[in-house]
């Protein structure tokens, strides 16, 4: 069996209070922390860049995956390399060199993912593998939380689990995860889930037992 791990995403934290939020959710039981961002381009949304995850790095104890939904992407690696982050993962649809993108995030020292929209076949992900650690097949469309999760994404999952094989990749899903999505995801062969909503729902970073109670749901 393989360990899943549950990775939070600080969009549906409180933005005031990022610092307390990943401590609180560390403390409740998640493994990693996920970190989205966007930049009104590539996503029809904003949030934050390198200075916001330097400014978490000193709070987040265990692994800081970056999910990046901007282009272009490669201006910005080193940045991120800079700010501290383990993971950086970027689109395949980001751009036209997504093999030199995956390049330049492991020679910044970085750990290397790749997401794939609902709308591109993970088969374009193929001649990429050898350079990823992750792959994130996207569950909903990228730019918001709360979305509701694409069924259809369940057969892309298991596809991706078939073309992996034995390589050592861990395969992410992102969007609309919750306590009924879940076992679905797992079943097709997901070992990462991002959880928003699912994950703060109910609690603060003062009162973070629903944290806690709704990553043991996951
Ligand atoms: C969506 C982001 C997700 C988002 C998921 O573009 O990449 O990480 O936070 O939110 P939920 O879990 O609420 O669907
Ligand atoms: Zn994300």
């Amino acid at each position: 069996a393989r360990d899943i791990l549950i990775a939070p995403s600080i969009l549906a934290a409180d933005f005031a209070d990022f610092g307390r939020e990943v401590r609180a959710v560390e403390v409740e039981g998640a493994d990693w922390i996920h970190i989205d961002v966007m930049d009104g381009h590539f996503v029809p949304n904003l949030t934050f860049g390198p200075p916001m995850v330097k400014a978490l790095r000193p709070h987040v104890t265990t692994f800081m995956d970056v999910h990046l939904m901007i282009a272009p992407v490669d201006p910005m690696i080193e940045a991120f390399a800079e700010a501290g982050a383990d993971l950086l993962t970027a689109h395949l649809e980001a751009g036209p060199h997504p093999h030199r993108t995956l390049q330049a995030i492991r020679a910044a020292g970085m750990k290397a993912g790749l997401a794939v929209n609902p709308g591109t076949a993970v088969d374009a992900a193929a001649p990429l593998l050898d350079l990823c650690d992750l792959v994130c097949v996207m569950t909903v469309n990228p730019g918001f939380g709360g979305q509701t999760f694409i069924d259809s994404q369940l057969g892309q999952i298991a596809r991706l689990r078939e073309m992996i094989g034995d390589r050592p990749i861990r395969i992410e899903v992102d969007g609309g995860i919750d306590a009924r999505t879940a076992p679905a995801v797992v079943s097709a062969g997901a070992d990462v889930l991002v959880a928003g909503s699912a994950v703060f729902r109910g609690g603060t970073a003062d009162e973070p037992a629903a944290y806690g109670a709704n990553i043991r749901d996951l």
